[in-house]
């Protein structure tokens, strides 16, 4: 079944713990947590010591996304704050290879991610050290934008990919997401679907996780 992970992005953050446990409450299969540092992406939120935080107040599945410049020198880091997913951008990454095998290491679900202007090829040599892949469905960097139709034609590529070689991936889509694409976007390939808009500025989020599903 598809699985639903609710970006925090859109959240009221002075109150992250009760917004957690409220989409928990909701049917959310795990949450997703959009690390951004002013560098990679031109937008800044919130990083480890937060989720840290988070940590001792949350049983959820906590699916970390590192919109980050240089990722290896935080990952640790993020996974001793309790990471369960860890995912970072091969833009970001001189060594993904080494970087998976770490977060693997840690017995953390490790991920790579891709911009839209980027190719889904360059995760291909990645795809036998990875747990999944996260194809951005809009540009990094801010909630609330419209899905890039393309997009889904990179899901659909990656999706063969790895039937081809008989591997067993999760395919992560994330921007944009609401009701309207979700059934496009699983038929595509997608396995999770991130949502901000769609789930937290919803006044009903059950029901909005249930239309998403
Ligand atoms: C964008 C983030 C997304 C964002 C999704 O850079 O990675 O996770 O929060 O928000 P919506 O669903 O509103 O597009
Ligand atoms: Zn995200």
């Amino acid at each position: 079944m598809t699985k639903i992970s609710p970006s925090v992005l859109a959240a009221d953050l002075s109150n992250l713990a009760a917004e957690v446990a409220d989409i928990a409450a909701a049917g959310a299969d795990m949450v997703h947590l959009d690390v951004m540092d002013g560098m990679f992406v031109p937008n800044i939120t919130f990083g480890h010591p937060v989720i840290s935080s988070l940590r001792r107040k949350s049983n959820m599945i906590f699916d970390v996304h590192l919109m980050i410049d240089a990722p290896e020198r935080y990952a640790e880091q993020f996974i001793d704050a309790g990471a369960d997913i860890l995912t970072f951008h091969v833009e970001a990454c001189k060594d993904p290879r080494s970087l998976l095998e770490v977060i693997r290491s840690r017995g953390v679900m490790a991920a790579v991610s891709v911009k839209p202007a980027t190719p889904i090829e360059e995760v291909y040599p990645l795809l036998d050290s990875c747990d999944m892949v996260l194809v951005m469905t809009v540009e990094p960097g801010f909630g609330g934008q419209g899905l890039i139709p393309e997009t889904l034609e990179k899901v659909r590529k990656l999706r063969a990919e790895i039937k081809k070689r008989g591997l067993e991936l999760e395919i992560q889509v994330d921007g944009g997401i609401t009701p309207d694409n979700a059934s496009e976007a699983v038929s595509a390939g997608a396995t999770i679907l991130v949502a901000g808009s769609s789930v937290f500025r919803s006044n009903d989020r059950k029901r909005a996780i249930e239309a998403l599903r």
